[in-house]
């Protein structure tokens, strides 16, 4: 009976706390969709379709900024997400920040990739480095993709799901926020239903958990 009390009241003070959390997330975030997308727009400007410098200059203008929540370590690793939906798991990402709130990475492939968007617990605006994103929401009327060209931002907003599309070299500064550690469980799922790269799992576990609780251990949740 004791025990049942306990639980109960951890229940109790843990959905308190979430919903305490979950309506002041923004008070969490440090990052601003629109100073990302200016600042890709600037570095697009400056160096073209030469996407290793610009992705130089964003990650190096971050880390000027946001000195203790920037990962300058350009650590590459395979992202399986979403594939059931296409035919081809090419997908790649670098981890520049995550913490439990937000997420920026580069997202891309060199040979072009298609999947599932995934129904994500977090607001996702996903801006155009190099090549075209194609999307499709379906819907009554909705027949035609939409396209977001190089230098345009898409924003997903949370629970909403797509079709996309990335034609052949395509890279995107991706950020998130919202709840990211849910979103993790999409990134998973395919390691076991259909690619067994376990290998990769670890490391994105390693990569994104060392992130997360260095920004923890620097008060940023
Ligand atoms: C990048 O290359 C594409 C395809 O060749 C071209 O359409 C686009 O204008 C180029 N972008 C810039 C900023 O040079």
């Amino acid at each position: 009976m004791r025990t049942l009390t306990t639980l109960g009241l951890l229940i109790a003070a843990f959905s308190s706390l979430f919903y305490f959390l979950d309506s002041h997330l923004e008070k969490f975030y440090i990052f601003e969709p629109a100073h990302l997308h200016a600042l890709s727009k600037k570095a697009i400007a400056l160096y073209g379709n030469d996407t290793t410098a610009v992705v130089n200059h964003i990650v190096s203008d971050l880390h000027a900024n946001y000195p203790a929540h920037v990962n300058l370590d350009e650590e590459w690793m395979f992202n399986n997400a979403g594939g059931a939906m296409g035919a081809r798991y090419n997908n790649r990402l670098y981890i520049i920040h995550a913490s439990v709130t937000e997420y920026v990475i580069i997202f891309g492939s060199a040979v072009g990739t298609e999947g599932h968007s995934g129904r994500h617990t977090a607001d996702d605006y996903f801006i155009i480095l190099k090549g075209t994103e194609l999307a499709y929401k379906p819907g009554p009327g909705s027949y035609q993709p939409e396209v977001y060209p190089q230098g345009s931002m898409h924003h997903m907003k949370r629970g909403e799901v797509k079709q996309y599309k990335m034609d052949e070299a395509c890279f995107a500064l991706e950020y998130a926020r919202g709840w990211i550690p849910p979103m993790l469980f999409f990134g998973y799922a395919d390691t076991f239903t259909s690619t067994l790269d376990f290998s990769t799992l670890w490391r994105t576990t390693y990569v994104t958990g060392r992130e997360m609780l260095g920004n923890l251990a620097n008060m940023k949740l």
